[in-house]
């Protein structure tokens, strides 16, 4: 009784609250309507766009984009790195990889969660006319590795501010060599991440606005491998083509071969490409050359599916030669270009990032990513242990920013350099919480 009478009172006064104008209550409105407290990626968010710390940003980005360096050369970007940790007062393992930085924040006892920033430009000339512009001929920073460093020092400095916080250790991988050299791979084989519980890393993507975060869990990225191949006849007047053996033909007949690895071979839910880009025969007219050589990538959305493809290959160029009385020679450069395997997001690592996107930019800005069949050498952190990679939006059509990775027009909206600063130091943050709580035990027993 007494129970069902105070409800009743209760529920008058919140009718009776409701029609009072906000500031009745004396709050200010601004206070009264914003129904929660802001989250720590939000608190974390705001710091980071804080205008000091976002012309520092934008700062080391554009000192970054004016001198791009290639795979394994990236020792400026490498000192600047250092140097920003130094005044930091962050601790850090160098070189890794040749020019790889490897900074520890927090504890330095387990658990311990990693993010990584791969730092390599391309070759490649700019052509955005800008102050920032490249500096180096030929070389340019058209895939936003440079704003991967940057987002990953912007991250330091923000849990550097929380270290006392960290139930746990963060590393932060700078890491050279994307750019199919395989610098993730190289960085694994030094041992410095042997203790690193779970991986998270992040790319730009002019395919989504800015403030906007994709990713997928499962395969996201394709397994990629290339070849190059040789096939050798005999030379001659192409007069007298019975007198010499044509690696023309032969390498007509094994590229066409070649395209039914996929199209007949394959199952057509399990995506693969194979395409022949570089074909290089004779110089004249009326000459058979002694030899063809030609070469092409090979992709598949799953790592076993890509070393099938590698093997076929081998087995129809020889093969086609062989029918047409040549011999041939075919090179997948493991040894110098290690083939990607296939990038697979860990579900539940996936699942923790997202939950993390949301409490950041909103949950209408977290997009499902399609599964594409370009590939990232982030693969090889995922084959090692729980990892998630997402894609961070940088689109903005306002100031031009609409062009392809890749691209010599290729930009990036810097606005997004907070968001993706504070999403890494976000996930890391409620990772270690997570892996703390004995609340969540279940869960993370299932993630590491
Ligand atoms: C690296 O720094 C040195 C010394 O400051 C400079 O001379 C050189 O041009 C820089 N290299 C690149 C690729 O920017
Ligand atoms: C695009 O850039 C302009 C200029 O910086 C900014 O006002 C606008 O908010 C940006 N758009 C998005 C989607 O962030
Ligand atoms: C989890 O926490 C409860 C109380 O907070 C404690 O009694 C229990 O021992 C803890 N379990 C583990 C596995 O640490």
């Amino acid at each position: 009784m007494a129970a069902s009478r105070l409800s009743v009172l209760f529920s008058f006064l919140l009718v009776f609250s409701a029609l009072l104008p906000p500031h009745a209550w004396g709050a200010p409105v601004a206070v009264a309507s914003k129904s929660m407290p802001p989250s720590r990626a939000e608190r974390l968010l705001d710091a980071a766009r804080d205008p000091e710390f976002f012309d520092w940003l934008k700062g080391i980005r554009r000192r970054i984009h004016q001198q791009p360096e290639l795979a394994f050369e990236e020792y400026n970007t490498s000192e600047l790195i250092r140097s920003e940790l130094d005044a930091m007062g962050i601790e850090y393992t160098w070189p890794v990889a040749r020019t790889g930085v490897v900074a520890s924040i927090g504890s330095g006892e387990g658990p311990c969660f990693a993010l990584r920033a791969d730092m390599d430009a391309l070759a490649l000339e700019e052509l955005v006319d800008w102050e920032y512009k490249s500096k180096e001929r030929g070389k340019m920073h058209a895939c936003g590795h440079d704003a991967h460093v940057t987002m990953l020092l912007g991250a330091a400095k923000l849990l550097q501010c929380h270290k006392n916080d960290l139930k746990g250790s963060v590393k932060l991988v700078f890491q050279p060599a994307e750019e199919g050299h395989a610098g993730a791979y190289h960085v694994l084989q030094e041992g410095v991440l042997d203790n690193v519980d779970a991986i998270f890393g992040m790319h730009v993507d002019p395919t989504i606005p800015t403030g906007t975060v994709g990713s997928r869990p499962g395969p996201i990225l394709a397994a990629s491998g290339r070849f190059l191949a040789t096939i050798k006849g005999r030379g001659g007047h192409a007069a007298s083509p019975h007198r010499t053996i044509d690696p023309v033909i032969a390498t007509s007949f094994a590229i066409l071969s070649l395209q039914q690895l996929v199209s007949r071979e394959s199952d057509p839910l399990e995506s693969k490409v194979v395409s022949v880009g570089t074909v290089k025969a004779g110089e004249a007219h009326n000459v058979i050359p002694e030899s063809v050589t030609f070469g092409g990538t090979f992709r598949s959305v799953t790592t076993e599916g890509l070393y099938s493809l590698l093997q076929r290959i081998r087995e129809v160029i020889e093969k086609q030669a062989a029918v047409h009385q040549c011999t041939a020679t075919v090179d997948f450069m493991e040894k110098t270009l290690i083939p990607y395997p296939a990038t697979v997001n860990d579900e539940r690592m996936y699942a923790h990032a997202k939950k993390v996107a949301e409490d950041l930019v909103g949950e209408t800005n977290v997009r499902l990513s399609p599964l594409v069949m370009g590939a990232e050498d982030f693969s090889f952190y995922t084959q090692k242990m729980p990892s998630a990679v997402f894609n961070l939006g940088v689109k903005n059509e306002s100031i031009g920013v609409l062009h392809h990775l890749h691209s010599p027009y290729f930009f990036v909206d810097e606005k997004a350099l907070p968001i993706g600063a504070a999403f890494h130091a976000a996930v890391a943050l409620s990772y270690l919480d997570l892996r703390h709580s004995n609340l969540t035990e279940v869960y993370i027993q299932d993630i590491s």
